[in-house]
């Protein structure tokens, strides 16, 4: 089990969007900036700062099994320190602004691989434009190269950050000012631009221009012969028939079509290349094992579910009353909520193969986002 917690502050009013309502509550690809954010984190717990709508952020926190809702503060300061609270008993903790949904993963591992070595972790960019400094009568360049300009999540080593924060008074704008105040300078990792933070209107523009582009649909067939003296495993689940389906593995024809769906969108080979038959490693293996490693290579490329879409033909049995199970057991191992998979089911009409009850096919599309 991860050994981090991570505390999303949201409790801010985002004014300068010029939005009539909290920046985190913007959609862009049929998500809020908050969700964008919290499909990111990968750890036993979540906290969320909030202020207001509490009500709305119960509603949209209830499909993450990990997150928890705290009150957040009038500042920043005291949302984290809120937060703290919450997070005290995990060894590292990762402090994010909620209005930075464009976050990697891999920049959050990065990050906390770093932190274990270090105490803290901190990611910053480099200074692009030249920056002039104003007095009151002089306008004068500032070396851009000894400028960093500071991202969030930050990763710190809990205990020391809550002594940090027990210790200083002033309200910073950055966790990585109260850390270095009581504990020296920080790690710093290299961040990522396009993990800017939504301040303005013009930031929200972006932020839903590029939201709605990277999307990749993948298409899934599978066929298993029925024969006796098998089990018969769709979706997962064992279903009672004189019948099973024919295979090396569980023959699970439903999770077949799927996984191909699914490396199909990334362009990735297909389940035949990455667990082949003659591999004793996957004889009667249960499939959703072999799923859970098509779900890793989705991970270390990024992509995120947005939906899918199956269809079984079968003759016989009825399954519907299986298809609730099925979309449970896949939403547990891929992490997304059961109404973004649909399961539909149909015979053939007595007609070919499928008709005949010489076997079952599956067909899935997935879409995924980068
Ligand atoms: N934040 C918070 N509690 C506060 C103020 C800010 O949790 N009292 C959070 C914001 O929700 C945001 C992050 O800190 O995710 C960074 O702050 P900022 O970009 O300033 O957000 P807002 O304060 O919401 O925006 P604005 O200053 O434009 O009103
Ligand atoms: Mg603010």
């Amino acid at each position: 089990m991860a050994d981090y917690a991570a505390i999303i502050v949201c409790a801010g009013k985002g004014e300068r969007t010029g939005l009539p309502y909290n920046k985190i509550f913007y959609r862009a690809a049929s998500k809020t900036v908050l969700e964008h954010c919290l499909d990111k984190f990968d750890c036993p717990k979540i906290v969320v700062c909030a202020k207001n709508d509490i009500e709305r952020l119960k509603e949209i926190t209830a499909n993450f099994s990990d997150v928890t809702l705290t009150l957040g503060g009038d500042t920043r300061t005291q949302s984290v320190k809120a937060g703290l609270k919450l997070a005290k008993d995990y060894k590292y903790v990762l402090i994010h602004d909620g209005a930075r949904p464009n976050i990697s993963k891999k920049l959050i591992n990065n990050l906390i691989t770093a932190c274990r070595q270090n105490g803290s972790a901190v990611p910053y960019i480099n200074v692009k434009d030249t920056i002039i400094q104003k007095t009151d009568n002089s306008f004068s360049s500032i070396d851009r190269k000894s400028l960093m300009a500071i991202q969030t999540p930050q990763a710190f080593d809990t205990q020391k950050l809550i002594k940090a924060y027990s210790e200083i008074d002033a309200e910073l704008t950055d966790d990585s000012q109260v850390f270095s105040k009581v504990w020296g300078d920080c790690h710093y990792v290299y961040g990522e631009d396009s993990n800017y933070k939504i301040t303005t209107s013009e930031d929200l523009l972006m932020f839903s221009q590029k939201s709605s582009c990277d999307y990749r649909i993948g298409f899934g067939y599978d066929f298993h012969k029925l024969v006796k003296d098998r089990r018969l495993v769709l979706g997962g689940v064992d279903i009672p028939y004189e019948y099973g389906l024919l295979g090396h593995s569980d023959a699970d024809v439903l999770v077949h079509a799927l996984m191909d769906s699914m490396l199909s969108a990334l362009g990735e080979r297909d389940i035949g290349c990455l667990f082949p038959d003659n591999n004793q490693e996957y004889k009667d293996i249960s499939s959703l094992k072999l799923l859970e490693k098509v779900v890793s290579i989705l991970k270390n490329k990024n992509a995120d579910i947005n939906n899918i879409s199956i269809t079984l033909m079968a003759e016989r049995p009825k399954l519907n009353p299986y298809i609730t199970k099925m979309k449970e057991n896949i939403s547990y191992i891929l992490g997304i909520s059961s109404s973004l998979i649909g399961i539909t089911a149909t015979t053939n009409e007595g007609c070919g193969t499928i008709g005949r009850g010489e076997g079952i096919t599956a067909m899935s599309v997935c879409q995924l986002k980068l």
